[in-house]
């Protein structure tokens, strides 16, 4: 299919499985992963039954090729579409729908261009939306439980692909005093830096700069990282070089399926794992380093 679009289009690649296909699902999330697609691109939405696994591309030709290949895998009653969404209604159409939300037990996020009631209970505020993180996807929401859990209990904290910086607002408000943040992508860093000031927090710890590139001797009391499980594992002696003697470690972007190959990749590093959440499609893991 050819299709014809203005620059400014969006187009979203997307398969409908019916339930008791989640297999299927994150092997279709991994065909968009390993074609560049990133997580916070790659959305499921369910209802009634039926999921839709969807990667939001801003190229005609990448989402063609990806259309393609998803094809090529032939699975059983699945059916893979393109659809092009104009770009501009769908940031809009996004920030419309978005309203506040309870986080965790103490935290709740809310939109600036909402209204803030008072019986929000601790809000964390997000003036910009246009990264990961809102804290509505599994992976972010277990990573923000493993922050609270830890309250009061690090002082330092490292988080490894920042998003919106939400992750780094609930740490400081977990009582970390400083905070160190990185991301790959510029529009990501702008996001957090926004939401830090929004939050009345400081952007100075917000870095754009690629995790394994970073020399840092510096250790951290937590260090967060929401990445790709292949990058968690890649990344993994690169990420533990940045946790203190008894400091925690949180990791998360890993779907269910991936979750034996993680346990088995970090079981070899001087850590031992003190909680696992598993949701939906999605688990988060929390570790200690040894002393
Ligand atoms: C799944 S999002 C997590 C965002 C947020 N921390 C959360 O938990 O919701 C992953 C983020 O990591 C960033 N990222 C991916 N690889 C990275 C790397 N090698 N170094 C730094 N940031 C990276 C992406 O740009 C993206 O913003």
């Amino acid at each position: 299919m050819i299709l014809k679009t203005k620059k400014n289009n969006l187009f979203e690649v997307f398969a409908i499985l019916k339930d008791g296909r989640l297999v299927q699902s994150s092997l279709i999330e991994q065909v968009f992963f390993a074609q560049g697609i990133p997580i916070q691109d790659v959305a499921i939405f369910s209802q009634k039954g039926t999921h839709r696994v969807s990667a939001y591309i801003s190229r005609k030709r990448q989402a063609e090729r990806i259309l393609a290949s998803l094809r090529c895998l032939k699975l059983k009653k699945v059916s893979f579409r393109l659809k092009v969404i104009p770009k501009q209604n769908w940031q809009k159409k996004w920030e419309k729908s978005f309203s506040a939300f309870r986080l965790t037990k103490q935290f709740d996020v809310v939109p600036t261009w909402r209204k803030y009631h008072a019986t929000h209970r601790k809000p964390i505020f997000l003036s910009s939306i246009n990264a990961f993180g809102t804290g509505l996807h599994e992976t972010t929401n277990f990573m923000a439980q493993l922050v609270e859990r830890c309250q009061n209990c690090f002082e330092s904290f490292l988080d490894i692909g920042t998003g919106t910086g939400l992750l780094a607002i609930i740490a400081k408000r977990c009582g970390a005093k400083e905070i160190y943040a990185v991301d790959i992508d510029k529009q990501c860093v702008k996001s957090a830096k926004e939401n830090l000031k929004i939050n009345g927090l400081s952007p100075s710890g917000v870095h754009l700069a690629d995790i394994s590139h970073v020399k840092n001797n510096q250790k951290y009391g937590f260090v967060a990282a929401n990445l790709i499980t292949h990058d968690l594992i890649r990344l993994k002696r690169k990420i533990l070089s940045f946790v203190a003697p008894r400091g925690f470690l949180a990791i998360s972007g890993i779907s269910l399926d991936n979750l034996p190959r993680i346990k088995t990749n970090f079981q070899v590093l001087p850590v031992r794992c003190v909680k696992i959440i598993t949701g939906k499609q999605w688990a988060a893991l929390l570790y200690r380093r040894n002393s």
